[in-house]
């Protein structure tokens, strides 16, 4: 049975950053209260003209430099988001599209901020199954455009970034080790984006009401977030057949200081073991666990052979742990640049749609 080795990795972040000053000229709120509560200091945000597709291609194209994959190559495409670019086409078929993956099947899977952990042993069991070789795994985000910027509550929280990781097969022992998810729907009113869905389609109310914004009740989302991170990573690690002491690093999802201090308390694990950045991004969702690793590879502190855990949470409510030894590019047999792949797929793209208009024109003068 083959093994399923992250073997390239890329983060792609807007430019523009929002202070916690900037925010306090918009709500009631102060930067000494929103670190306090939250260890947030500032966040990005996408500009116009990115938006979550965008994010996510650019972090694509990095993460199969590292790996030295050519984008043909690639077998699958899972995009998650808790702020896709439409309710369908799927991000991931547009991502597909634009990195010129010809052969990859392409879909997008929700669950929320849990969404990374959730995609990457989505990808990995189909690498441990045989049925694929190459998968390429994104976490990206726009939240910014769904949160309330007159909500003092929520609109301090989150930021914007992307995140991917490609995986590979191979016959060396390593790579992803194991995996849980879980779930309690019974939670699900705690975190919310209710507008444009099938319950309640946009209408002037829908909008009027706000609808189409996140709403928290964060004192339950923090109650249920420290009760579930410590317990998965242990879950996760048992599974793996290791202990806390073999953790070189765990990469929790970034949403809150407090909640990543609360589960090293739980795991009797210094915090110098954890991967912290949501000081300078906020809260990624699907994008804050890829971000944190890619930093933490770029410091040198994560390295080959090292055993790590991802552990996060989320809207659904949904939370998992993973389990990996981390590996590193394999051994490339010729140096590929996938940047050029993007060039002939934006030309593919552009006579697929022609041919599409043609087909379409023709079709009509014969009926
Ligand atoms: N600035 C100043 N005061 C504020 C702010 C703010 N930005 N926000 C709330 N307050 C006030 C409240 O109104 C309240 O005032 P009151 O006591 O007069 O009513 C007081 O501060 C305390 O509010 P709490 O909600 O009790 O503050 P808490 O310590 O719980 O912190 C927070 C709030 C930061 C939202 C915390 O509950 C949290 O982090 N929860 C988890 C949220 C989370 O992780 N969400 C993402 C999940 S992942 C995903 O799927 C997207």
């Amino acid at each position: 049975m083959p093994f399923a080795h992250i073997t390239g990795w890329g983060i792609s972040v807007p430019e523009p950053i929002l202070t916690n000053d900037d925010i306090a000229k918009m709500v009631d709120t102060n930067d000494e209260w929103i670190r306090d509560r939250t260890g947030i200091r500032e966040r990005h945000i996408a500009r116009e003209d990115q938006s979550t597709s965008t994010l996510a291609v650019e972090a694509a194209i990095k993460a199969l430099q590292v790996a030295n994959l050519a984008p043909t190559d690639l077998d699958l495409i899972i995009v998650t988001s808790s702020s896709p670019e439409y309710i369908f086409p799927a991000t991931a078929c547009l991502v597909q599209d634009q990195i010129g993956a010809t052969k990859a099947g392409a879909f997008d899977l929700l669950a929320a901020c849990s969404g990374f952990i959730y995609a990457v042993n989505m990808a990995a069991q189909s690498i441990r199954s045989g049925s694929i070789k190459n998968a390429l795994v994104i976490g990206s985000e726009t939240l910014s455009r769904f949160v309330n910027w007159k909500d003092r509550n929520t609109c301090i929280l989150f930021g914007d970034g992307a995140g991917a990781f490609v995986l590979q097969a191979s016959d060396q022992p390593g790579g992803v080790l194991s995996a849980v998810m879980h779930s309690d729907g019974s939670g699900a009113d705690s975190l919310t984006l209710l507008g444009g869905g099938a319950r309640h389609p946009a209408t002037e109310l829908t909008v009027h009401e706000g609808k189409h914004f996140v709403q928290m009740d964060g004192k339950a989302v923090f109650r249920f977030a420290t009760r579930v991170m410590g317990a998965a990573t242990k879950e996760a690690l048992e599974l793996a057949g290791l202990t806390t002491a073999d953790v070189d690093w765990v990469i929790p999802h970034q949403a809150n200081f407090r909640i990543i201090e609360t589960a090293a308390k739980y795991l009797k694990m210094p915090m110098d073991k954890f991967v912290v950045n949501v000081d300078r991004y906020g809260n990624t969702s699907t994008a804050s666990i890829p971000i944190a690793a890619v930093e933490a590879v770029e410091k040198g502190q994560l390295k080959a052979g090292h055993k790590i855990v991802f552990v996060g949470f989320g809207a659904g409510l949904t939370w998992g742990a993973l389990a990996a030894e981390w590996t590193g590019p394999m051994p490339a047999k010729k140096h590929v640049h996938p940047e050029q792949y993007r060039l002939f797929a934006r030309l593919r793209s552009l006579l697929r749609r022609a041919l599409r208009y043609i087909e379409g024109l023709l079709s009509r003068r014969e009926l």
